[in-house]
C-alpha cells in the first residue's frame, strides 16, 4: 500500500498521532496519513506539547507497518526529517539544515518537528506513527519558544501552499523509506543526511540519563545514532573515543545557543 493513499482529514482533533494509531489498531491500511488543521491535545517529544491551536500550520501522521525488527524504527525519524527538508527546500526556495535527530531549522531557529511513537498492538506485531509538525504561517509563538521557533513563511518571506508542501513532503518520504526499508539501515541516506546536519562538528552538550558531557558532534551512524568525540579534560574533542549516542535516552544541545 503506498504512502498517503488512504487520507483521513479533521478540521480538529486531539493528535493526529494518537488517531493514527486508534485507526491501525481499528485496521487501517499501512500508509495511511492523517492530517488535522488543529490539534487540541498534539504531542512532542519526551512528553511536552505540540502547539497546535494556530489554523494554517501543517500537523500529519503516517501509519506504517514495516518489515522491520521493531528497533530499527526510531531511524524512521530521520528519513523523515530528511523528507521534509528537501521537500521544504524545494518549496519555499530556501536552505534548511537538520537538528539531529529530527527537528527541521531555518536561520537557527526550529520549524519542524517530528514525533515517532511505536505501538503494539498485538504481542508479536507493531505498528508505527511518523507524525510531523511544520510552521508553515507566520505566528506569534509562546513566550518560552519564542526565541528559538520560526515558521517556512517567515523564513522564505512568501506565502507557501500546504498542501502543496505535504505532496512534497510525502513523495520524498516515500523514495527515501522504499531503500531504508530495502535495507534496513541509512547507510545510503547518511552522506546526505550528514551533509545538511548543523550540528556538524560543533560542540554539543549530551544530556544523558546518567549525567552530561560536552563534545564535538561528526555525524551519524548508519543506525542513526550520532557520533560525537567527547572533550577530554584539557577541552580538546577525542577522536579516538568516539561516543554513539542514541536519541532515544538523550537530548543534544549545542553549546551556544538552540544549535
Ligand atoms: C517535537 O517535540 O519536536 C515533535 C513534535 C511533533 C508534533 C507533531 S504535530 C502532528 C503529530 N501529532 C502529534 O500529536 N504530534 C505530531
Amino acid at each position: 500500500m503506498g504512502i498517503g493513499q488512504k487520507i483521513y482529514q479533521y478540521d480538529s482533533i486531539d493528535s493526529t498521532n494518537a488517531e493514527a494509531m486508534r485507526l491501525g489498531r481499528l485496521g487501517a491500511e499501512d500508509g495511511t496519513l492523517v492530517v488535522a488543521e488543529r490539534q487540541t491535545k498534539g504531542k512532542g517529544r519526551r512528553g511536552r506539547t505540540w502547539e497546535s491551536k494556530e489554523q494554517g500550520n501543517l500537523y500529519f501522521s503516517l501509519l506504517l507497518r514495516p518489515k522491520l525488527p521493531a528497533d530499527k524504527v526510531s531511524m524512521l525519524t530521520l528519513v523523515m526529517a530528511l523528507a521534509v527538508l528537501e521537500g521544504a527546500e524545494e518549496l519555499c526556495g530556501i536552505s534548511l539544515g537538520i537538528k539531529w535527530p529530527n527537528d527541521i531549522v531555518a536561520g537557527g531557529k526550529k520549524a519542524v518537528g517530528i514525533l515517532t511513537e511505536l505501538d503494539f498492538p498485538e504481542k508479536d506485531s507493531y505498528q508505527v506513527i511518523v507524525g510531523v509538525g511544520i510552521n508553515v504561517i507566520k505566528q506569534n509563538f509562546p513566550e518560552d519558544i519564542a526565541g528559538k521557533a520560526t515558521s517556512l513563511e517567515e523564513a522564505a518571506g512568501k506565502k507557501i501552499s500546504k498542501e502543496d508542501l505535504l505532496t512534497a513532503v510525502l513523495i520524498r518520504f516515500e523514495n527515501h523509506y522504499e531503500h531504508f526499508c530495502r535495507e534496513g539501515s541509512l547507510e545510503n541516506l547518511r552522506e546526505v543526511y550528514d551533509s545538511r546536519l548543523v550540528n556538524k562538528n560543533r560542540m554539543v552538550r549530551v544530556l544523558e540519563p546518567g549525567g552530561e558531557y560536552e563534545g564535538m558532534a561528526l555525524g551519524i551512524t548508519k543506525e542513526g545514532r550520532l557520533l560525537v568525540a567527547p572533550c577530554d579534560s584539557d577541552g580538546m574533542a577525542d577522536k579516538e573515543n568516539l561516543k554513539e549516542v542514541y536519541a532515544g535516552e538523550v537530548s543534544v544541545r549545542g553549546i551556544y545557543g538552540y544549535v
